[in-house]
């Protein structure tokens, strides 16, 4: 069985790109395949002017650490790292100098500076959401993949990560393509989208 059925997206950078539709409906699934972290079956998707299936999986991952941040539906913290190490690490990886501090400085912009020491298991779901979220903004990415990102906030935390969102999307043209059920979020975009039995729309708000 096809989950998709002729299906188009293109997507300029800068833009912001709520998608929304029912559960089951196969919105993380088309997440995976547009940061390049499943491959489809069919039909093909371009990254940053890649097609992806040319890419091995070496330059798909080194493509996806120079260009592209993911907040997971269920996180993908790394248990045995604590909160500060998590947003560490993609730093780590790029090299940068400074990492500790531009990672503590992340977690306080999420409400999380007091939790630094944390490994995943000892925080909260919307904690964990959070430090996901700082790890995801640590590396300024061109492109920004967000499933559910407020899915466990408070309406309070979750307004704040949302201003976050778009001035990342304003400051520095990060394009975001978010899967969200939150309607203030998906109002914010520049477009919305539904998902639904395998093909996308133009939704209206
Ligand atoms: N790894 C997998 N193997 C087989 N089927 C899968 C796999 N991942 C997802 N599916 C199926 O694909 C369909 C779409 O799943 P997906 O997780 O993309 O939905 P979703 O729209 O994100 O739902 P939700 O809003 O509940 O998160 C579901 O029927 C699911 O069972
Ligand atoms: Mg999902």
């Amino acid at each position: 069985m096809q989950l998709f059925e002729d299906l188009n997206l293109e997507v300029h950078r800068g833009e912001s790109v709520a998608i929304i539709g029912p559960s089951g409906a196969g919105k993380s699934t088309l997440l995976s395949l547009l940061a390049g972290l499943d491959q489809p079956t069919a039909g093909m998707i371009r990254l940053a002017d890649k097609n992806l299936a040319e890419l091995d999986e070496t330059d798909r991952a080194r493509l996806r650490a120079r260009s592209v941040s993911f907040v997971f539906q269920s996180f993908h913290l790394l248990p045995e790292l604590s909160a500060l190490d998590n947003v560490r690490l993609p730093l780590e990886i790029r090299g940068e100098a400074n990492s500790e501090q531009q990672a503590q400085q992340w977690l306080s912009q999420v409400g999380l500076a007091s939790r630094a020491g944390h490994l995943p298991g000892q925080l909260s779901g919307g904690e964990q959401q959070r430090v996901a979220i700082a790890r995801a903004f640590a590396t300024r990415p061109d492109i920004l993949f967000a499933d559910e990102p407020t899915g466990n906030l408070d309406s309070e935390t979750g307004a704040s990560i949302v201003d976050q969102l778009f001035s990342l999307n304003a400051q520095q043209h990060t394009t975001l393509i978010l899967i969200t059920h939150d309607s203030q979020l998906a109002n914010r975009c520049s477009r919305r989208l539904q998902l639904r039995q395998g093909q996308l729309l133009e939704a209206h708000a």
